[in-house]
């Protein structure tokens, strides 16, 4: 094999992702509790993609020994999933599951036997039911039982587990929850969803304060879905519009989790609209003392902003947008499948920007990936030829190969996903994996670019 043109650092973690609900099937065996997606999917099958809902997922709570043997086939040296809370606590609170101990236990030691680093997430939109119940992420009770969960959790596993993440992309149940009507429960109020983002920084402040009390020696972060934002043009207007989208999709999250505080303009912008989450002093402090070690960074278009063209109505509810609207540029290239503008310089762009002005923070890519619907058009002599995936990651690698050559601290690239999985309202609708599934008979098959990243990884570049 020849010396590849791009050589990432040593150790650099080739792998990559899902969560539990997406991956593990079985919602209703081994003693696991209902989430609110099960809760939901009962409610409204329509809202899912041809009504699928979570429930058998991709089978990995049955298959895990055989997927982490692929896994290690495709040449991973780290995989990240998450707990499934109502699995392990299925009231949300209180009694553990022996069965889900008993799965996590067998699960996280077979990727140890592979060689594969298990990286370890804890919430991944999953909610109990019980605490859907009592008001989910809106209520503070929610924040001790996610710090009771996570103790529990660092108490069975901390000593195998060596990166911990407490939550993945906690921005997305505030949006889709509480400001755009695609996730439960579907409402528009910005000041619930200013309090649902509120108390999920402070339960990932609450997770890190345990772990640190656990001693154990391991690394703990968050996972955030970073767009870079980028104006249409110089002038102050859009400049301004690109701030504001920045400042509340952006820096209401990274701030807090890197600095410990939010950003003042924020702070004073919702204190003179009446859009204050409720806090309490001692809770800021958690905050401020229980900063992250390590950052994810999940990857998957740009935010393209412009001033408003009609200011909001005097009388209009508060919301991000009254600050920016959105911008669909001319000419960009697309993935028309999620309706994703494809632009891989965003992920240098933010790589750069950690190096900048977040101290340089140790940063991994936690996801990064290409849906595609309707793959088996692609299928030649049983394996899908996905050229596109290929060249997606390796446009995206170049980026990243290059932040890291101007000194960020950028470890690690997971691909969404291993196996394809069920995606929420989407369910199977787009197909991310490198290895493609066959719902009927639960048959996987390699990709192309399973194949293709086998030698990216064994190299360590391309
Ligand atoms: C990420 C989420 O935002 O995007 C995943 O962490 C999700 O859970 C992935 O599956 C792809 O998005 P979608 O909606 O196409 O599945």
């Amino acid at each position: 094999m020849s010396t590849p043109e791009h050589l990432f650092p040593e150790n650099f973690w080739w792998g990559s992702a899902t969560s539990a609900t997406q991956c593990e099937g079985a919602s209703r065996e081994g003693g696991r509790g209902p989430n609110v997606w099960d809760f939901w999917h009962e409610k409204e099958p329509g809202k899912f993609h041809n009504q699928v809902g979570s429930c058998e997922a991709s089978t990995f709570y049955k298959n895990y020994k055989n997927d982490i043997a692929l896994m290690k086939e495709l040449g991973h040296n780290s995989f990240r999933t998450s707990i499934s809370w109502s699995r392990l606590i299925p009231a949300g609170t209180g009694e553990v599951n022996p069965e889900a101990v008993a799965f996590y236990n067998n699960m996280i030691d077979e990727l140890i036997k592979q060689g594969i680093e298990p990286v370890i997430n804890l919430f991944h939109f999953d909610l109990p039911v019980p605490l859907v119940e009592k008001g989910g992420w809106e209520s503070r009770e929610t924040v001790e039982a996610f710090a009771e969960y996570a103790e529990k959790c660092f108490e069975l596993f901390g000593h195998k587990v060596n990166y911990w993440f407490t939550q993945n992309e906690p921005i997305v149940p505030v949006e889709a929850g509480y400001l755009n009507v695609y996730h439960w429960p579907c409402v528009v109020d910005f000041k619930r969803a200013a309090q649902v983002a509120y108390h999920s920084i402070l339960a990932n402040a609450c997770a890190i304060e345990r772990y640190r009390k656990a001693g154990l020696d391991g690394k703990i972060g968050i996972i955030l879905n970073l767009s870079p934002t980028y104006a249409r043009s110089d002038s102050p207007e859009d400049q301004k519009a690109a701030h504001m989208a920045d400042l509340f999709c952006t820096r209401a999250f990274l701030d807090p989790v890197t600095k410990g505080a939010y950003p003042r303009e924020l702070v004073e912008l919702l204190k003179e609209h009446d859009q204050l989450p409720a806090y309490d002093k001692a809770d800021l402090e958690i905050i401020a003392a229980n900063t992250i070690d390590v950052l994810g960074f999940n990857y998957y278009q740009p935010r393209r902003v412009k001033s408003r063209d009609v200011a909001p109505a005097a009388d209009a509810p508060f919301v991000p947008e009254n600050f920016y609207d959105f911008y669909e540029m001319p000419g960009r290239k697309m993935n028309e499948h999620r309706g994703w503008e494809i632009y891989e310089k965003g992920i240098y762009d933010t790589l750069l920007d950690l190096r900048d002005n977040y101290d340089n923070i140790e940063v991994y890519i936690s996801e990064n990936g290409m849906g595609v619907e309707g793959e088996k058009r692609f299928e030649v002599d049983g394996q899908i030829q996905d050229d596109y995936r290929i060249d997606f990651i390796s446009d995206h690698l170049k980026w990243i190969h290059k932040a890291s050559e101007e000194g960020s601290r950028v470890r690690g690239y997971h691909l969404w996903t291993f196996i394809d999985c069920w995606s929420w309202l989407n369910a199977y609708k787009n197909r991310y994996g490198f290895v493609s599934l066959d719902l009927e008979t639960q048959e996987r098959t390699i990709k192309k670019s399973g194949l293709w990243f086998r030698d990216v990884a064994q190299q360590n570049g391309f």
